[in-house]
């Protein structure tokens, strides 16, 4: 009944990837274009999460865990109400991914690895972070010091080192029209 009256699948686009990657830029830009097509769409990310709902969690495996755990469990249940959730979290174990695919309708849901080369993510440093981490001032910082698990066999591959937001975001609307969600 919500996918007959919003006119769209609900389904959870999960953006993985390397802080600096740019994966909450996309998420954002993916969030305003389906918004201005009528699409019931929201979007989850650090910004919004890990100051509320896991702000008891910190960076080690366990927190990690139970952070996308949490964020799953949540995008589980927009999606069962019809909404295209975006969910922007570095992730960066499969386990981690596998659960919150498994908890999920087939088909609803698409890892999105947001590949980009660390190099550039370290020039990029929006949050000067990886200067902090390189300095030994963050320790267990992902892709320094702390493991970063690139998906093998992602529903996508946006690569944010080559090609405009623009483009990316054309990337995933497309793939979505194939799948019949929009
Ligand atoms: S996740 O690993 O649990 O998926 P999440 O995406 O929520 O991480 O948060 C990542 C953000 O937290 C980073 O973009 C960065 O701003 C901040 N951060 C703080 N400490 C760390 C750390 N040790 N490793 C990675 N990110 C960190």
């Amino acid at each position: 009944d919500y996918e007959k009256r919003n006119g769209h699948k609900g389904t959870v686009i999960w953006l993985t990837g390397l802080s600096g990657s740019g994966k909450s830029t996309i998420a954002k830009a993916i969030l305003a274009r389906l918004h201005a097509e009528g699409k019931h769409v929201n979007c989850l990310d650090g910004d919004n999460v890990r100051h509320g709902l896991c702000s008891d969690l910190g960076f080690t495996a366990d927190d990690r865990s139970e952070n996308i755990r949490r964020i799953g469990e949540l995008a589980k249940l927009f999606m069962e109400s019809g909404n295209i959730t975006i969910c922007s979290f570095i992730s960066p174990y499969q386990k981690d991914r596998d659960f919150v695919r498994s908890i999920l309708a087939e088909n609803r849901f698409y890892e999105t690895y947001i590949d980009c080369d660390i190099e550039t993510c370290k020039q990029r440093d929006p949050k000067g972070l990886y200067k902090k981490a390189l300095a030994g001032q963050i320790n267990g910082f992902t892709g320094i010091d702390s493991p970063y698990e690139a998906p093998q066999s992602p529903d996508m591959r946006l690569k944010s080192d080559t090609f405009s937001v623009e483009d990316l975001v054309e990337t995933v609307i497309e793939q979505l029209k194939e799948d019949g969600i929009i």
